[in-house]
């Protein structure tokens, strides 16, 4: 089988600066992998080395089975991009720009409406770009990346000026492109929406990669501990206090919720006495770490440099 995505030990220099330091990593067809990092930690250098516009100093990038940056750039066609920053020509309509993409890529003709109408801006296609928002300039930079339903995206910052239920069509968007096996690698600086879309995250720093995994498989690596939130009636929480034996770390939020933070281990215990029938609690919310606290957990437990 021909993983879309392969980096093998992947480096790429900049001078003394090592923007990508030994990355390696795969991607079936239908994955939605999320590469987070902080600002300058190497996301848009590895995208530029999977499209083949910068080349690796040292390792290998195999984008379906090829080189992208080799003289025959026949996978190109195949890769979809959408840079960090779109910018068109102000003067082009929507329906303009796409048509010049599409010769560009040396696509057929025709079909750019559709792509309009399911970006959701075919009320805008004969309007100049120039007087276009940011969202929409967003999502007709997303149209233009779609062109010839590419095997593999690559979207850098694809949600950065969308507004929350734009944000909510585009991940739509890509459950039906990954429901069609496309393999979708995005970055981003969102991690809360990345939860429940991505079905991967790779953390990123200096270059480095730190982790890599579903959000499950990153909570088992953190293991951290899971928050949990019990509510009774009014005025009852000292009398939940006391049931939960005072345990060190529990708080009090008011007179009727209190809050503990269980490791995986304390958690299953907890909950087969919270089953009990004397258990003094009305409603139970259990909150696992989110994408953020996995995060800051892997940079802090990061080697030194
Ligand atoms: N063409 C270049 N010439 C010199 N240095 C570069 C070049 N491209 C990237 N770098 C450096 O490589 C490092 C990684 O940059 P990169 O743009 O990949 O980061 P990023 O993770 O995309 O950051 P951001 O979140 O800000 O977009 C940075 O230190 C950057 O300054
Ligand atoms: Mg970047």
């Amino acid at each position: 089988m021909i993983f879309p995505i392969v980096l093998d030990e992947v480096e790429r220099h900049y001078g003394p600066v090592k923007a990508v330091d030994g990355v390696s990593f795969c991607a079936q067809a239908g994955e939605v992998v999320a590469l987070v990092g902080h600002n300058g930690a190497g996301k848009t250098t590895l995208i530029k080395l999977m499209l083949g516009l910068a080349r690796p100093s040292a390792g290998r990038v195999a984008m379906l089975g090829q080189d992208p940056a080799d003289g025959d750039v026949s996978v190109r066609k195949h890769l979809g991009y959408l840079p960090e920053t779109v910018s068109f020509h102000p003067a082009l309509t929507g329906r303009e720009t796409l048509r010049f993409y599409v010769r560009l890529k040396g696509g057929r003709r025709g079909g750019e409406d559709a792509l309009l109408e399911r970006l959701g801006l075919a009320h805008a296609a004969g309007r100049r770009v120039g007087t276009y928002s940011k969202g929409m300039r967003q999502r007709l930079g997303l149209a233009q990346a779609m062109i010839g339903e590419p095997r593999v995206m690559l979207l850098d910052e694809p949600t950065t000026g969308l507004d929350p239920e734009l944000r909510q069509q585009f991940y739509a968007l890509l459950r039906e492109m990954q429901a069609g096996g496309t393999t979708i690698l995005l970055s981003s600086h969102a991690l809360n929406e990345l939860e429940g879309n991505a079905t991967r995250v790779v953390i990123l720093d200096g270059g480095r990669k730190i982790a890599d995994g579903s959000l499950d498989e990153l909570r088992r690596m953190a293991r951290l501990p899971t928050r949990i939130r019990l509510r009774t009636a009014d005025g009852g929480a000292p009398r939940l206090r006391a049931w939960m034996g005072e345990p060190p770390g529990l708080r009090q939020i008011n007179g009727h919720i209190v809050e503990i933070d269980a490791s995986p281990e304390d958690k299953a215990a907890f909950l087969r006495r919270a089953a009990g029938a004397d258990a003094p609690f009305e409603d139970l919310d259990m909150m696992p770490p989110g994408l953020d606290e996995l995060y800051a957990h892997f940079l802090a437990q990061r080697a030194p440099r």
